[in-house]
């Protein structure tokens, strides 16, 4: 047990390293033998083989430029917390088994709740990620739908969103038998209000529209206010997926690209991504949770004897057992304030305008747009595919940034998700600088 504990005490502090990274399964398998053994291995060898072998074969999603997909910073206090919620071992599924740690959850939501300027009745639940928090949002609309319509429609279920929404959105879709609406957006990538009305006013079979809080791809937020407007003149549920982006909800100079979230239905926002808490966790939260609970509760004989007037979890989504996810979180928030996740939002928006100005400046590089959030997508004219995998791959095989090519608007591209406060931008622009002048990205 100690060997564990010291182990995830030493690195609760240690920075990781940019070069590990996945390896086949038979070199791992070379490399580690098998380890479930009718005698067992013993702690030991255990933790050598995960601190040798296993853990270098992962990617390091913390390093400052690691810039690619969606990465992750989550704070020391967030992380030494984590292992704080493993040893306290709390059922978080319901109020009776977990009150305390849940009420601590509860004043993490209302936090964000409060962002969202909802009002006090609004209430949610820590998921594990965008997609079970996607999935369960739009398993309330469709149940919300049919309990206030009255019947299925002709046809099935329908939900519409933009072409960008993540691809989590179709994959729920598909789950809960819905046919997907896919709504064309505007020259800047918006779903935009008159171009929904269209698509709700053709086919009334669309019962909830899902709109981004700032898309993975390129950071864009749809123009939420007219979009909840006409959804709700439909009859729709507006779900808004901010995974990544609902962060900039803290952030004042981002916070008016909101606007008219205040009147949407349900939203989640992933910690994990760039709220700075430890894999995995969504906050998924209802403007009104009564239809979640109608959606989601389950019954059983020795269910139906918990008290559904406190708040229970496990009510709002597909779920019934749960650990207590959303206390890193709260345990780095409680320990640094509000304020100081504003400013670490802000500092991760105005490293991705630095970067966008020195892109925008530079001779051989061209930005694609202006960020909103803080993804920046740019291009390296004269490039091949090839050029950029290239590139991608030796800077990535060097440590020195990960940066992994795109598709903006049917060309091949870069991008570069800042949601790590500790990311120099003038460490990125030297990068982009000193290694995109060769002609062939070698
Ligand atoms: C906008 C958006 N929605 C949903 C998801 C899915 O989240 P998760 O990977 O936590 O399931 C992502 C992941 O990157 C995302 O960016």
């Amino acid at each position: 047990m100690s060997l564990a504990l010291e182990w995830a005490a030493a690195h609760a502090t240690v920075a990781t390293d940019p070069k590990t990274t996945a390896r086949s399964a038979s070199a791992l398998h070379e490399a580690v033998g098998a380890t479930i053994t009718g005698d067992g291995i013993g702690a030991a060898r255990a933790m050598e083989l995960f601190d040798e072998v296993l853990l270098p074969a992962t990617r390091s999603s913390e390093d400052p430029m690691n810039l690619a997909y969606i990465p992750a910073a989550p704070t020391r206090a967030a992380v030494a917390f984590d292992t704080v919620v493993s040893a306290a071992n709390v059922f978080g599924g319901i109020w009776e088994n977990g009150a305390g740690a849940i009420f601590a959850e509860n004043q993490v939501l209302r936090w964000l709740s409060d962002l969202l300027g909802w009002p006090e009745d609004s209430a949610g639940v820590f998921v594990s990620g965008g997609t079970t928090g996607n999935l369960s949002a739009l398993a309330t609309a469709r149940d919300h739908a049919l309990r206030t319509r009255g019947r299925r429609p002709e046809g099935g279920w329908a939900l519409a969103c933009a072409s960008t929404a993540h691809s989590s959105i179709s994959s729920a879709a598909r789950l809960l038998d819905m046919d997907v609406v896919t709504v064309a957006v505007d020259d800047r990538g918006h779903l935009t209000g008159p171009a929904l009305e269209q698509a709700l006013e053709a086919d009334p079979r669309i019962c909830a529209v899902v709109a981004s809080g700032g898309t993975t791809n390129a950071g864009i937020v749809d123009d939420l206010g007219p979009v909840v407007e006409a959804a709700h003149r439909h009859g729709a549920w507006v779900h808004v997926d901010g995974a990544y982006g609902g962060a900039a909800l803290a952030a004042p100079s981002a916070r008016g690209r909101f606007d008219g979230i205040e009147q949407a239905d349900s939203f989640i926002v992933d910690p994990h991504k760039w709220l700075f808490a430890p894999y995995d966790c969504c906050a998924l939260i209802y403007r009104d949770a009564r239809p979640a609970a109608a959606a989601h509760s389950q019954h059983a004989a020795y269910l139906d004897s918990i008290d559904r007037g406190e708040s229970n979890p496990a009510d709002l989504a597909a779920h019934l057992s749960r650990r207590t996810r959303g206390l890193p979180l709260w345990y780095s928030l409680a320990t640094h304030g509000t304020d100081a996740y504003a400013q670490a939002v802000e500092r991760c928006l105005d490293s991705a305008r630095t970067v966008a100005r020195a892109i925008q400046e530079s001779e051989h590089l061209e930005l694609l747009l202006e960020p909103e959030l803080s993804v920046v997508v740019f291009r390296r004219p004269g490039w091949t595919p090839a050029a950029y995998r290239r590139w991608s791959q030796r800077l990535a095989a060097e440590g020195t940034i990960l940066c992994v090519p795109t598709a903006f608007q049917g060309e091949v591209a870069l991008r570069l998700a800042f949601v790590n406060p500790s990311t120099d931008p003038q460490a990125v622009i030297e990068v982009l600088r000193s290694t995109m002048l060769e002609a062939d990205g070698a």
